[in-house]
């Protein structure tokens, strides 16, 4: 059966928004004109079905979903094993259980598993997108340009000592290239993620970026639009704020304003 025009338009202009909110993150300010064709069309109506807009803050969800709002492929991947972890896991038995993954096909480019660092017992936790090239080569979590933005913004910034806050990313070994970590990639490590931050227990997470964020909430989100306010994940209020790398590409006042603002909010939280 057709669908009603107005939900074909619904559906288009939810899609626009959406591609709207990407450029906009991205930093693209101006475009050449393309000539659309249906093809095209169909493709972005599609997505924004799948992908219905969440305007309302919604409890998040327990069990894990899939990653919306990432790049998604078909790479081979293990989907996880249902893992059973001890009430309270900790940070070596979930480190002991990764093992040497090769749950997924970063394994294969990878030299060294970044799995997290820091105060097992922190207050506050950061969760990044993915270990790249200098994480990669030393196995721990930012340690290249964007983690010594970080580490500043932590140390100078917020006064307190990295090896007093917990680092980790949504995935555990790099990416090709640096590119957003796939569905599939980000899903087969999610339990390791989830457990950490059981062990963990952090008063507060900072989601950083677009991929961190989106997928501890649950939904694809427009990290521009949603940092700053205070969300829950699994019942941890989690703010959501610019990643470093991000800064680093659009260094300005104001960006730097929001991530400055973000993480002292996120600090205060974590002593109350
Ligand atoms: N380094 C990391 O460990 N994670 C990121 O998301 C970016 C750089």
């Amino acid at each position: 059966m057709e669908r009603p025009l107005a939900d074909e338009a619904r559906a288009l202009i939810a899609s626009a928004r959406l591609l709207l909110e990407d450029f906009i993150e991205e930093g693209v300010h101006s475009f050449e004109r393309a000539v659309p064709t249906a093809d095209t069309t169909a493709m972005h109506a599609e997505r924004a079905r799948s992908k219905p807009l969440e305007t309302a803050r919604e409890p998040v969800r327990t069990a894990a979903p899939p990653a919306s709002g990432i790049a998604s492929a078909t790479p081979s991947v293990e989907l996880p094993d249902e893992i059973v972890w001890s009430a309270q896991p900790t940070l070596e038995e979930v480190r002991n259980e990764l093992g040497e993954c090769t749950r997924c096909g970063l394994a294969v480019g990878r030299n060294r598993i970044v799995f997290g660092d820091g105060n097992p017992e922190a207050d506050l936790m950061f969760v990044g997108e993915g270990p790249g090239q200098e994480e990669d080569r030393r196995g721990l979590p930012f340690v290249g340009k964007a983690g010594e933005l970080l580490t500043q913004m932590i140390e100078k910034g917020l006064e307190t000592p990295r090896s007093d806050v917990y680092i980790c990313n949504i995935v555990k070994c790099r990416p090709p290239n640096n590119r957003t970590p796939l569905e599939a990639e980000i899903a087969s490590c999610r339990p390791f993620l989830d457990a950490q931050i059981a062990a963990v227990k952090p008063k507060v997470i900072v989601a950083l970026g677009k991929p961190a964020s989106s997928l501890l909430l649950g939904r694809d989100v427009a990290i521009t639009r949603i940092r700053g306010n205070w969300f829950e994940y699994r019942g941890i209020p989690l703010m959501p704020t610019l990643h470093p790398a991000y800064i680093l590409r659009q260094y300005t006042p104001e960006n730097r304003r929001h991530v400055w603002e973000d993480l002292k909010a996120a600090l205060a939280r974590s002593r109350e």
